[in-house]
């Protein structure tokens, strides 16, 4: 099959995708799409080299939401160009709410649009399920209340990249690589640190519209996708 997976900016769900993004790689074309947030968001949770790994087969693509200008012409491809399925997974609670309202003014919400039109199947894995408690894992930061921004910061002499700043790590260049992990002295950084989000009702509320758009499937967690592909192949 020939398949677009689409990754938004979503850290929860977005280990699940990946490991399930490699699985089905190995049987199927895949082009993947990010969304600006999506881009950042797996730089920060330390997935590039993964992602590199899983591209590496050239019969795979990817394509950034950068790359595609204003009017997004890979969607434009979907109403005559033979893709088979279209997979978002995870789906943040704003690229869900645009599709739901039909917005289509990024690439991936813009893909969502045009498969309607070209009647391919479309996937949907939304993080905002029902209104309630999540736990959610962050990115690594610096704890500003026990940081003494030491002039000679020993996190920063073990990080590749020489991006920790005391008492900010520049998330914008971090991939989570965890070699500043137990570095300082006053254990101001912080990684692998779980938080509890709540979901809020409306964005549970969107969820649930996603099932009323023709064409579309919405699962509830990426390793669902699997046996769905398998069903439709
Ligand atoms: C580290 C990090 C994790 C995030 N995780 C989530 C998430 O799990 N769910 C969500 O809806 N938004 C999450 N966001 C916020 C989205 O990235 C943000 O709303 C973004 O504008 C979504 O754009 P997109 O829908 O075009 O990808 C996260 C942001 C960051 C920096």
């Amino acid at each position: 099959m020939k398949i677009i997976w689409a990754i938004t900016g979503a850290g929860h769900l977005l280990k699940e995708s990946i490991d399930v993004l490699e699985k089905i790689s190995k049987k199927h074309e895949i082009t993947l799409i990010t969304s600006k947030a999506g881009k950042e968001v797996l730089q920060l949770y330390g997935y590039n080299n993964k992602i590199k790994k899983i591209l590496e087969n050239p019969h795979h693509h990817y394509i950034t939401d950068e790359q595609q200008q204003y009017s997004y012409p890979l969607s434009g491809k979907l109403t005559h160009e033979k893709y088979d399925l279209i997979i978002i997974s995870p789906t943040t609670a704003n690229t869900t709410a645009k599709i739901v309202h039909g917005i289509a003014d990024t690439l991936i919400t813009n893909v969502a649009a045009q498969s309607g039109k070209g009647q391919i199947p479309q996937i949907i894995v939304p993080v905002d399920q029902k209104e309630g408690l999540i736990t959610t894992q962050l990115p690594p930061y610096i704890d500003k209340t026990k940081c003494k921004q030491c002039d000679t910061c020993t996190a920063n002499n073990k990080c590749p990249q020489k991006i920790i700043q005391p008492p900010l790590i520049d998330t914008t260049k971090c991939n989570s690589c965890l070699n500043c992990e137990n570095t300082c002295s006053y254990n101001a950084i912080i990684t692998r640190k779980k938080i509890q989000l709540y979901i809020r009702k409306i964005d549970a509320e969107n969820t649930k519209k996603l099932e009323k758009i023709e064409n579309t499937t919405t699962l509830l967690h990426p390793e669902e996708i699997i046996k769905k592909i398998e069903e439709m192949n």
